[in-house]
């Protein structure tokens, strides 16, 4: 297979080299502002499982440099659209064929146009090691340990005291992001639940850092009972969106969750100590069941309508009980119901299809990726087949006589 195989295949990866993006997920997070605005007054953010580092790429350039992309980057070329249909201004340049069809390709802006936020702070967080990026904490740990929260807050605060028992930012941030995935192993389930206790460690770390108001977003595989994680995430957060970028594959799992507006109930103590994990602590924290304004399941086939007011919470797992009226019958019963967050298909429909191959110009070239990874997994299997004789478990006198 050649070596522009792939860049056919998907799009997206060509189009990360070609922009400069370490990795294809610069563009999921691209997608994911470019519908909710992620990074509007956001100037300290948290990088979770940021390894090699694609996503604080995007918050460089956005928060340090000052690009505009996404949702911005939308609204500018919006306004200058409306300002070219009223004829203040020349004629726009015709875009060239080969370029990305959405808000997702990286048109350098120029330097005039530039807006660099004041006292940004970004720490990013990898099992692996992280290429230096200017402006950038990266540190190598692992985020479902312990040991990694003083870590955290010591490179949000230098003033920070490890030994001090505080698990909560003296100055919190605005935006924790983790698209933190474990090595797949095609186990459904098992893999599932790998990424769900990296949610979950992603989780309990953004409660102990996130300012109120703060937001959070993380990759989750929609799995069985994902909405009991909806509801957990209900509690703390106003608003919680899955989102399905363009970028990411229609075939896989992989979604995010996008939380809005933090307001973690009275009296919550982030602790690692006591971490929050699947179905736990729904009952202590949710006095009130959830507000009438997300969409409910229907586990019966006829029509029904319900009652707020006999809404009542069970034992914790994110199952309500609703007392319903069957609109056909008249009749009342009890059903079970649970929360459902709604589901956005985000980045503009012109976007790259990540499932779908395009041709290449003849004349085109294949780049080399930017960053390969420093310390791949695969890294001690490459070399014990260099040891053991080269590519494809040749021996040396094999090659010598091949
Ligand atoms: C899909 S990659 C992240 C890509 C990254 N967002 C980017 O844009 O370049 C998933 C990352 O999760 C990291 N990871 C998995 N388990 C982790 C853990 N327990 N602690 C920290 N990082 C972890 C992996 O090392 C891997 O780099």
């Amino acid at each position: 297979m050649g070596k522009s195989s792939k860049d056919k295949r998907d799009a997206y990866y060509r189009l990360a080299k070609e922009q400069g993006w370490r990795a294809r997920s610069a563009f999921k997070l691209l997608q994911l502002d470019e519908e909710f605005n992620l990074f509007e007054g956001v100037t300290r953010v948290v990088d979770l499982c940021a390894a090699p580092g694609s996503w604080s790429q995007v918050l460089s350039r956005v928060l340090i440099k000052g690009e505009k992309f996404g949702r911005t980057a939308w609204q500018d070329r919006e306004a200058k659209f409306r300002q070219q249909v009223l004829n203040v201004f020349g004629p726009e340049p015709t875009p060239s064929p080969h370029a990305a069809p959405t808000t997702t390709s990286a048109v350098p802006t120029s330097s005039d146009e530039l807006k660099p936020r004041r006292d940004v702070k970004i720490v990013s967080i990898d099992l692996q090691p992280i290429s230096p990026l200017p402006g950038i904490i990266t540190l190598r740990a692992d985020i479902t340990h312990p040991a990694t929260v003083p870590l955290l807050l010591k490179a949000l605060d230098p003033d920070y005291n490890p030994s001090s028992s505080s698990q909560q930012a003296s100055q919190p941030v605005d935006l924790v992001i983790s698209d933190g995935a474990p090595d797949v192993t095609g186990l459904h389930d098992l893999d599932i639940y790998v990424q769900s206790q990296l949610l979950f460690a992603a989780l309990n770390l953004a409660l102990c850092v996130l300012k109120p108001g703060g937001k959070f977003v993380a990759k989750i595989f929609r799995g069985r009972n994902v909405d009991l994680l909806y509801a957990q995430l209900k509690i703390f957060f106003e608003k919680v969106h899955v989102a399905k970028p363009r970028s990411s594959r229609a075939s896989s799992v992989e979604a995010f969750i996008v939380c809005i507006n933090f307001q973690p109930p009275a009296g919550f103590k982030a602790s690692l100590e006591n971490p929050l994990g699947v179905g736990d602590r729904l009952s202590q924290f949710t006095p009130t069941p959830p507000p009438a304004e997300p969409l409910m399941q229907d586990h019966a086939t006829g029509a029904w309508s319900y009652t707020p007011q006999h809404q009542q919470q069970t034992d914790g797992d994110g199952i309500y009980d609703v007392s319903v009226t069957d609109l056909t019958t008249g009749n009342k019963r009890k059903d079970h119901i649970r929360w459902i967050a709604p589901f956005v298909a985000c980045g503009d429909l012109s976007a790259f299809d990540s499932d779908a191959s395009y041709t290449l110009p003849e004349d085109y070239v294949s780049l080399d990726p930017v960053q390969p990874p420093t310390a791949p997994p695969y890294k001690r299997a490459i070399e014990l087949r260099r040891a053991n004789g080269g590519a494809y478990g040749k021996t040396q006198t094999q090659q010598a006589k091949s």
